[in-house]
């Protein structure tokens, strides 16, 4: 008899179970048991894929956080208002929502908003220089993870008439946003300051129900983000929901349904 089966023999004897510990999903700093069953859905598989065709075929194998953006997007869907990006790079998380959502809005527009050029510098706190942010943006620079080509962005958006690319460095060029009703807020500019910034500005916007995806809400090494948004959260009197795979979710209240009664 295999060794393995004498311990599960003798700990079933003292009323053990052995569960199988090997991971189902092992990426992205989540390794989970649970089941991703949406990896075998090929609507997902395509909108994943179209993230891909945006990064010029590298995959970061962020499956769970696309599957929450996609998710949350297609909720918001049922919200009036303008989606936003700020932080956008060359479109992976975007492009995988417009695809997943068929993008064919005319009245809905989807605002893109970065610098194109990598982070603002200036804009790293202490707390984040100590952790060596400006030199992992350095290096993402280096090697081109973080895109500078707006052409190839423009190119990578010309399938979506309703995207609309928007250069500019966060929270300065927030006031050029003509939207006065927002459904659907994705911020990743994996820094702080101007994290806090576009969720203090779009929350206002934001339609009752509406919704706020922080990409990097408690994602090691992001212990700057969690305190600067918290902070925002708390001046609104709202929670954000940490979810395991790093990000956190926001959502507006008031969606004007009313409540169950209040249990006993
Ligand atoms: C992690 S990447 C975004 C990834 C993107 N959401 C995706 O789906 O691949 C962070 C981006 O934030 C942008 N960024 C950082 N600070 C910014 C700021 N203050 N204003 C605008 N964009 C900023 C960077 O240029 C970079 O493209």
């Amino acid at each position: 008899m295999p060794w393995k089966q004498l311990a599960q023999n003798g700990l079933a004897h003292l009323g053990y179970r052995l569960i199988n510990t090997r991971s189902h999903y092992s990426h992205d700093g989540l390794h989970s048991l649970h089941h991703p069953h949406f990896l075998a859905d090929p609507a997902f598989q395509a909108a994943y894929a179209r993230g891909v065709s945006a990064s010029h075929g590298h995959d970061p194998q962020i499956h769970w956080r696309v599957h929450v953006a996609l998710w949350a997007a297609r909720q918001a869907l049922a919200i009036p208002g303008d989606f936003v990006e700020c932080g956008v790079n060359a479109g992976f998380v975007s492009s995988a929502i417009l695809h997943a959502l068929a993008w064919n809005q005319p009245q809905r527009r989807f605002f893109l908003i970065d610098t194109f050029a990598g982070p603002a510098f200036n804009q790293y706190s202490p707390a984040e220089n100590a952790v060596g942010r400006p030199n992992l943006a350095r290096q993402s620079l280096a090697s081109g993870a973080y895109v500078t080509d707006l052409a190839r962005v423009h190119a990578n958006f010309a399938e979506w008439p309703q995207a609309r690319i928007v250069p500019g460095t966060v929270p300065e060029i927030l006031p050029s946003i003509d939207s006065t009703e927002i459904a659907f807020v994705h911020i990743d500019m994996n820094c702080a300051l101007p994290e806090r910034e576009a969720f203090a500005h779009f929350w206002p916007l934001l339609s009752p129900g509406g919704i706020i995806l922080f990409d990097d809400y408690v994602y090691y090494g992001h212990q700057a983000n969690t305190a600067a948004l918290d902070e925002v959260a708390a001046s609104l009197d709202l929670k954000i929901l940490a979810l395991p795979t790093g990000q956190g979710l926001a959502l507006k209240p008031g969606t004007g349904r009313s409540l169950p009664p209040a249990l006993p």
